[in-house]
């Protein structure tokens, strides 16, 4: 029901650092043929190619610098990347942010770049095009399904990520295209254990950094391992959950009428 990794074309945003880094990685462990990292941080991003072909050969990673918030630059980047690839076979949405102080910069990088990467790849895969169809993988959160105080805007785009990605999957017949959800739990990357103060002002932000904190943290490389399986084993609009010490779940989300109470 998934798409077998083996000889596969790649886009990953985000992927020069934490998770992203995890998943091109294992991409090229499971045979992907290339993988282009499209990410804003230039430095790291050299450097994690650099790592990737000095283990794997040269040209099966390829940097592309990219701030994913600005339309032109994603739009071009995709372009160059699909050209440099000789196509496209999974696109995976993983470029993203937990800043609540910089709210509107993070619903641009989390959902509204999310979005213009689904379309783009639609655009470029799916057989309505004469495409062959493909993949895409869209990051979202155990987030979307949290109540907190101090991260509401975060949890509201990763909502928005698995809405989205479930209305759009309910177009596969036409596009030919699997579109489907991985919600990690809390991971050990940079996303979780910076000390920045990035809470909404109105917040104890001392409180907020204590939030974060208390939070166990799972592995990236287990997080990479499930993700491949994801891509591998999972139906069309799937969502799957991974967090630490329990074993992946995929969430069959009910029909809202069930959640009714009259008032
Ligand atoms: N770490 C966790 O606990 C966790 C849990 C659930 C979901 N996620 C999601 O996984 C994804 C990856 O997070 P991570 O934990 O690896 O974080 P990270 O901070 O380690 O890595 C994020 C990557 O995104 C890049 N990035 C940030 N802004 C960008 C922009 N404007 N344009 C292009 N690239 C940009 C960064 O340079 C970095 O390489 C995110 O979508 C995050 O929300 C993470």
């Amino acid at each position: 029901m998934g798409t077998a990794i083996k000889d596969t074309r790649v886009i990953i945003t985000g992927g020069a650092n934490g998770l992203g880094f995890m998943y091109s990685r294992h991409m090229l462990l499971k045979g992907a043929k290339a993988v282009a990292i499209l990410d804003i941080d230039v430095a790291t991003g050299t450097n994690a190619v650099k790592k990737l072909n000095d283990e794997f050969g040269q040209n099966r990673a390829v940097f592309i610098s990219t701030d994913v918030s600005k339309d032109d630059q994603l739009k071009a980047s995709f372009n160059k990347a699909v050209e440099h690839l000789g196509g496209l076979d999974i696109m995976i949405n993983n470029a993203g942010i937990l800043d609540d102080a910089k709210w509107s910069l993070m619903i641009d990088i989390n959902i509204k770049a999310l979005i213009q990467g689904t379309y783009m790849a639609i655009e470029t895969m799916g057989k309505h095009k004469g495409g062959k169809g493909g993949t895409i993988i869209n990051i979202g959160s155990v987030a979307a399904f949290l109540l907190t105080k101090y991260v509401p805007v975060y949890c509201a785009t990763k909502s928005a990520v698995v809405s989205f990605t479930r209305s759009v999957a309910l177009s596969f017949d036409d596009v030919g295209v699997n579109i489907k959800a991985m919600c990690p739990g809390p991971t050990n990357t940079n996303l979780m254990t910076s000390d920045a103060y990035r809470f909404p002002e109105y917040i104890d932000q001392e409180d907020g950094v204590k939030f974060m904190n208390a939070w166990p943290l799972q592995k990236p490389e287990i997080m990479a391992k499930e993700v491949m399986r994801f891509i591998e084993e999972a139906p069309n609009g799937a969502i799957w959950v991974n967090e630490i010490d329990s074993p992946t779940t995929c969430l069959d989300i009910p029909e809202y009428t069930s959640w009714k109470t009259p008032v």
